[in-house]
């Protein structure tokens, strides 16, 4: 066998074992983290993979056996800038749930491993629409997903880029409030993947700080209305753009009172009584129904 025959066995258990961690059942899913090669997306070898309490460690050698963990790997390390966990993004696009045929828009596309992943999934009659802030990964996605047909990769703030209504959007970066447009061009049924995190959702957090400093929630629009549901705790590099002073710190207040489990609506307007609001932002808010 050759060493893409190999490389495709071994891809193909770490679908299952990424799917195992995310305590998944998905088929579809597991076919696509066996289908595309991460070794395609994150440069050329050894690569720095977070080993320890946020500490990087180089593999031994650049055989891209040692991607397919559930590890963070550096995209650029000396930013706390990482691919994302397998086994993390498997949960999140799973509550995603990109159909054959969606249009997706993925925030924070970073070199375009998880990009390629949601392609896979919309499938040739669907597509899927990267916005990368920093123009120089932005330039890497691109190149990565050249002969993706179903993608794009664009520049630039996905708060303020404009896009084509969209059934899936996953945001991949922490922010401390939903953009307006990302709630406008939800699609009638479409699902918002939504990392919200304080400022000490990122980089060192300790796994049992996770919970209290960043959290994802799935959002649903059903014509008008928005029910929300916690998915996952969560630390993330920041959204840039989507981040101020004033609502990191409300966002920090309700991590310390707890109750986002129960939280199930985002409502798009002010007159929620108080004692409903687990995270109150102008014009909107986070509550229970
Ligand atoms: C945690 S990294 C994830 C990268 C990628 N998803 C991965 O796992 O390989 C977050 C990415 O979001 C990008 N980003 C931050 N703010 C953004 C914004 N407002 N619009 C688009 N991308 C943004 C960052 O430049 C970074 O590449």
């Amino acid at each position: 066998m050759d060493r893409q025959g190999e490389l495709g066995i071994i891809r193909a258990a770490y679908a299952r074992q990424i799917l195992a961690a995310a305590r998944v059942d998905d088929p579809r899913l597991d076919t696509a983290f066996g289908a595309i090669p991460r070794e395609d997306f994150l440069g050329h070898g050894p690569w720095p993979v977070m080993r320890w309490l946020g500490e990087y460690v180089l593999t031994p050698d650049a055989d891209p056996v040692y991607l397919y963990t559930n590890d963070l790997v550096g995209i650029v390390p000396e930013r706390h800038l990482n691919n994302g966990q397998p086994s993390l993004h498997a949960h999140l696009i799973h509550h995603a749930a990109p159909a054959t045929g969606d249009h997706v828009v993925h925030i924070g596309t970073g070199t375009g491993y998880y990009t390629a992943i949601l392609a896979h999934l919309a499938g040739p009659s669907g597509r899927v629409t990267g916005i990368e802030y920093d123009s120089e990964l932005a330039a890497r996605a691109k190149a990565n997903l050249a002969r993706q047909p179903n993608a794009e990769i664009l520049q630039g703030d996905g708060a303020l880029v404009s896009f084509d209504q969209a059934d899936v959007i996953y945001v991949n970066a922490g922010c401390t409030r939903p953009a307006e447009s990302w709630l406008d061009r939800l699609a009638d049924g479409g699902r918002l993947i939504l990392p919200m995190t304080s400022d000490r959702g990122f980089a060192r957090t300790l796994p049992s700080q996770m919970a209290s400093a960043g959290a994802v929630f799935r959002i649903e629009r059903r014509s008008d209305d928005y029910f929300a549901t916690w998915i996952s705790p969560v630390a993330i590099f920041p959204c840039a753009g989507s981040r101020d002073e004033i609502s990191e710190r409300a966002l920090a207040e309700a991590f310390a009172k707890g109750g986002w489990q129960q939280v199930t609506r985002l409502y798009r307007d002010q007159e929620i009584p108080e004692e409903r609001c687990w995270l109150r932002g102008p014009q909107w808010c986070l509550a229970t129904a």
